[in-house]
C-alpha cells in the first residue's frame, strides 16, 4: 500500500536525473514511454520540464489531454523501462507487454504503473514550447510513494543504451534546500 508523498519532497526524487517512464491515456487507451531528458523547475507546487519527441504516440496523447503520469522505476525494472522505449504505443499495449499494472490515479486519468515506487501525477500548464522544442511544462498535482521501496536504486541513462545504478548516499552541508 503506498501512503501520500508530500509535494514539498518531490524534487529530491527528480533532482538527480532518474529515467522515468511517462504514462498517458487518450479515450481509454493507456501508452507509457521512457524518459530521460526531464529537469526540476521549482520546488512547491513542483513545476517539471520535459523533452517529449513528437515522433512519439505519447505526444499526441500529451497534447490532446495536457495530462501525465511521471513513473519512477527502480533497476530491477530495467528491462521492461528499456522494453517501453524501443516500442511505441501506436502499435502495442505496453502494460499488457510488459506485464505491467494500470492503477487510478486521483486527479488524471493517466493511470500510475503499479510496479513503479513513485508516481507522480501532473497536468500541462505550459506546451508554448511543444511545437517548436517538444517541450513541456508540468505541474505536480499529486505525488504517491511505496514506502516499503523508498531506499530503491534508480536507473540512470548515459546515452546509447548505457545505464548506472544509483549508489551509496552522502550527506554533504549544501546550502541547497
Ligand atoms: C533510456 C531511454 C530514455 C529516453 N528518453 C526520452 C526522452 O527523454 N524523450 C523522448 O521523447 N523520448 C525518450 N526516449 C524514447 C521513447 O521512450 C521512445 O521513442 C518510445 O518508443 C516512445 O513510445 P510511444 O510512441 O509509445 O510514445 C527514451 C528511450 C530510452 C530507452
Amino acid at each position: 500500500m503506498k501512503k501520500t508523498l508530500s509535494l514539498s519532497k518531490v524534487y529530491q526524487f527528480l533532482e538527480p536525473g532518474p529515467v522515468v517512464m511517462v504514462s498517458t491515456s487518450y479515450k481509454n487507451k493507456n501508452d507509457i514511454m521512457t524518459m530521460s531528458w526531464h529537469t526540476m523547475m521549482d520546488f512547491e507546487p513542483p513545476i517539471v520540464g520535459c523533452v517529449i519527441s513528437n515522433r512519439n504516440y505519447s505526444f499526441e496523447n500529451l497534447m490532446k489531454t495536457n495530462e501525465c503520469v511521471i513513473n519512477i522505476p527502480t533497476a530491477a525494472l530495467a528491462k521492461k523501462v528499456v522494453g517501453c522505449g524501443n516500442t511505441s504505443g501506436r502499435k502495442i499495449n505496453k502494460f499488457n507487454q510488459f506485464h505491467l499494472t494500470p492503477k487510478l490515479a486521483s486527479k488524471v486519468k493517466a493511470p500510475l504503473i503499479d510496479e513503479c515506487y513513485v508516481n507522480l501525477e501532473c497536468k500541462v500548464i505550459d506546451k508554448k514550447l511543444g511545437k517548436k522544442y517538444n517541450f513541456f511544462i508540468l505541474q505536480v498535482l499529486k505525488a504517491w510513494i511505496n514506502p516499503a521501496e523508498k531506499n530503491q536504486k534508480t536507473l540512470h541513462h548515459h546515452g546509447k543504451g548505457v545505464f548506472s545504478i544509483s549508489g551509496k548516499k552522502i550527506k554533504l552541508p549544501s546550502k541547497m534546500k
